[in-house]
């Protein structure tokens, strides 16, 4: 991988502290069987109103056949200190699994990889392990025992591959911004953006979202306002145990509240998962300001069964709250935000600072094969809001545990 000053100076102090090193170079600690290390994403570097959207490939992660049972992730600086979501607003990340051939040494070429995506269903739109926001600090990703993802099977690995994970960082620095929920959201007037990353010009009528702020943009600066550049990490915790036979493998299935899919004549179903919504404000007409909730629904059929073991919605700012029902209107997870209500790194006053997760009774939560579940995604519409997400995350597992 790149190495940078950031990789030199975590060794150095792993040195200083004597501590035993992997290959990956960071210690591994170990607590009732679960092992654990903390990493360094490489660094960015950000300014007032900058944007990154980087994708880091082949960064430091657990090695061999294993199980992971967590992963954290914040926004550190140099010093290692976390940083507020009002400075560096962490818009998401995301962390993918891929295989690369042993014999490309520096890829560049998408054929030098095969992404291994999570089971479904919205595939590459969202094929990401493990993904989210602004919530990071205070949502729990604990795979509870006997459960866990299975990775790094080299029976899976195709001949003559490696199996690697990169990870993807959007952020966006808001110090002196104009509008720092402006800029957060991503709308394109505070951009100046009109075209695309790719220079495609705008749909007539888009207003913001990530299309807005892709990699390298600017939100508008308050005039006169000076701030230093600085370096930033994703500073990401790893737990794990390694795989046993004891251990059972759950899928990941990540569902779209805005997934436009349609069955095709072969019978197969065709997911079209555009990720990001907006939520138009309420008028006046619509009553009292509590009443103006944008509710947004989508009907979703399950490939294949199982019991759910984990659930966590995703929302940005405005968000109050996600539901995933079964086809008979029962709650399989229902998922609110938390918004901070301070200063400090993990509780910034209007900011989601974690979302609520669900760890079901093993048995208790089942979704049956082909089974039609109903995603519901609610906002407050007292405000417009662009670039929105309802996002649903679950583990199902295939077997239930077997005690005695
Ligand atoms: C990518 O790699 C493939 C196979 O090695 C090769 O055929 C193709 O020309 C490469 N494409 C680019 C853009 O380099
Ligand atoms: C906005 O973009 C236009 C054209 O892309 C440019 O002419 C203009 O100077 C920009 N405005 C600001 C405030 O950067
Ligand atoms: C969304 O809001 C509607 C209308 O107030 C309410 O009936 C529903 O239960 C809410 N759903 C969630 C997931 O919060």
């Amino acid at each position: 991988m790149a190495h940078c000053s950031g990789d030199w100076l975590l060794s150095l102090l792993i040195l200083l502290l004597g501590l035993s090193v992997q290959t990956s170079q960071a210690p591994i600690s170990t607590k009732n069987g679960v092992k654990s290390s903390v990493f360094l994403s490489p660094k960015f570097v950000l300014e007032p109103g900058s944007v990154v959207n980087k994708y880091y490939y082949d960064i430091d992660f657990p090695r061999g056949h294993i199980a992971i049972k967590s992963f954290n992730a914040e926004v550190v600086d140099e010093a290692g200190n976390p940083i507020p979501l009002y400075e560096t607003y962490l818009h998401h990340w995301l962390l993918v699994r891929y295989y690369q051939p042993k014999s490309v040494e520096v890829p560049n070429n998408e054929s030098d990889f095969i992404f291994v995506m999570n089971t479904g269903v919205c595939g590459s739109a969202l094929g990401q392990y493990f993904g989210l926001g602004s919530e990071t600090r205070r949502t729990a990703t604990h795979v509870p025992d006997p459960y866990g993802i299975e990775v790094g099977n080299p029976a899976k690995i195709p001949n003559g591959y490696e199996e690697k994970w990169l990870i993807n960082v959007h952020a966006i620095d808001t110090r002196g911004v104009e509008d720092r929920l402006g800029c957060t959201e991503c709308r394109c007037d505070l951009y100046n953006v009109t075209k695309d990353e790719n220079g495609k010009p705008l749909t007539p009528g888009y207003m913001g979202g990530l299309s807005c702020c892709y990699d390298q943009t600017q939100c508008r600066v308050r005039r006169g306002f000076e701030s230093a550049k600085r370096g930033l990490y994703m500073r990401y915790t790893v737990k794990w145990v390694d795989w046993n036979k004891f251990i059972l493998p759950v899928k990941i299935y990540i569902f779209d509240v805005t997934d436009m899919w349609k069955k095709l004549d072969d019978g197969v179903t065709e997911h079209h998962c555009r990720v990001e919504y907006e939520v138009a404000a309420c008028t006046a007409t619509d009553g009292a300001h509590d009443a103006c909730i944008d509710t947004k629904r989508v009907s979703i059929p399950m490939p294949t069964g199982g019991n759910v073991i984990y659930g966590v919605a995703h929302q940005h700012k405005g968000g109050i709250g996600s539901t995933l029902y079964g086809e008979d209107g029962r709650v399989i997870c229902h998922s609110t935000p938390t918004y901070g209500k301070g200063k400090k790194a993990g509780n910034e006053a209007g900011y989601i600072v974690g979302m609520s997760t669900c760890y079901p009774q093993p048995g208790s939560v089942k979704i049956s094969h082909g089974e039609t579940l109903v995603l519901e995604s609610n906002y407050s519409s007292a405000k417009r809001h662009t670039g929105v997400m309802g996002l649903f995350y679950i583990l199902v597992a295939d077997s239930l545990p077997h005690f005695g």
